[in-house]
């Protein structure tokens, strides 16, 4: 893929690494179908050592990911720039292009610098939308509790028109996906703003006193699954290995084995099933091992009984600590402003995601998908 790559100047020492001024320089390179790096220089204008391009690949390759794609014809296809304050990026399409024909590991490599990426100006239908997620997810998952809709990758979201607080999306069980994706068929005219916080930014931010605490107490989730929700995710993880009037609490229980000492589920009297979920508020992510803070601890429960959420021995989060993480990311986030057609894609095991309250359900159309992908991919 050739790149029309408008450098800027890149400033050490500010914030966590660099900071990136508007474009300066502009050059032609090539990356290659992994992505990695530039390979030549075409049109005379040779690659030179002060052109931004040595000092981008030593900070970590992110600029190289900047500037216009230009198709066979010369013409800009693709821009790419920051999408608000933090490492979030925008990709607007300059003509009508289909969302689905972006590489794989191109998107891959920009959700690994970004942490999400809006994608705005490709206007696909559900159905195309559907068929960009298959593309670079090996695996979709849906949530048995939504309504299902466009086949079995995308389902509508549908939970209210209340502000919803930051939240990693099946956060609070072992399913997590790797990726969130989102489709706005039809943005609202007002309010209504998915909202997004960088986990690894929160976890900078937090008091060192705060930080220690999360290094070295897991967190743990605890709630009561009813018996028809339990035995749709049952249903979802046999994969139609046992037809669904056949699934037993036994099966859950024993599903639940797979995940680990971390996953502890009993069934109830009344048919309903109670597990606990235990995890690390801040981990790796699914693109390396810089720790991210990103959790449900914030986050709210529509479609399930709402968790309790403590540490791993059951001790209680204390007060001035929640306040201190809700104000720390309140102050961190991003407002994804729907415009018709855009796409979001966030790392679901680094960024946070929420919503502004709805101001216009009668308009606001938008749809979810969750997947996972295979980590034999190259890494970012
Ligand atoms: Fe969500």
């Amino acid at each position: 893929m050739w790149l029309l790559v408008r450098f800027a100047r890149v400033m050490d020492g500010q914030g966590p690494g660099f900071h990136i001024l508007p474009y300066e320089k502009t050059t032609l390179v090539y990356l290659d179908s992994t992505g990695n790096g530039a390979r030549s220089a075409v049109a005379g204008v040779p690659l030179r050592s002060d052109d931004g391009l040595r000092r981008c690949k030593a900070v970590g390759r992110l600029e190289m990911t900047y500037g216009l794609q230009i198709g066979a014809q010369g013409k800009e296809e693709i821009e790419i720039s920051r999408h608000g304050m933090g490492q979030g990026l925008l990709i607007s399409a300059h003509r009508t292009m289909e969302a689905a024909t972006l590489e794989k590991s191109w998107i891959l490599r920009l959700v690994a610098d970004g942490g999400y990426l809006v994608l705005r100006g490709f206007s696909p239908s559900i159905e195309r939308f559907s068929a960009l997620v298959r593309s670079v997810c090996s695996r979709t998952m849906l949530d048995p509790a939504r309504e299902f809709s466009a086949g079995m990758t995308v389902q509508k979201v549908d939970i209210g028109t209340g502000e919803i607080g930051l939240h990693v999306e099946h956060g609070t069980n072992p399913l997590t996906p790797h990726l969130t994706w989102f489709f706005c068929r039809r943005a609202a005219r007002k309010g209504s703003q998915t909202t997004v916080c960088d986990g690894y930014r929160v976890w900078d931010a937090l008091s060192v006193e705060t930080r220690r605490l999360f290094r070295s107490n897991d967190i743990a989730y605890s709630r009561n699954i009813e018996e028809a929700k339990w035995r749709a995710l049952a249903s979802y993880l046999l994969g139609g290995a046992k037809r669904d009037d056949e699934i037993t609490v036994d099966d859950i229980v024993e599903l639940a084995k797979a995940f680990g000492d971390g996953f502890q589920v009993k069934p109830n009297d009344d048919g309903s099933i109670y597990y606990v979920y235990r995890v690390p508020a801040a981990h790796a992510t699914l693109f390396g091992t810089r720790l991210a803070f990103a959790n449900s601890i914030l986050g709210p429960s529509y479609h399930y009984e709402k968790p309790r959420i403590t540490f791993a021995d059951g001790t209680l989060l204390p007060g001035d600590v929640i306040a201190e993480i809700d104000s720390v990311s309140s102050a961190l986030i991003e407002e994804i402003d729907w415009q018709d057609g855009d796409i979001a894609i966030i790392d679901n095991t680094r960024v946070m995601h929420g919503r502004r309250a709805v101001l216009d359900p009668e308009r606001r159309e938008i749809f979810v998908a969750l997947g996972y992908v295979d980590s034999a991919m190259p890494p970012a």
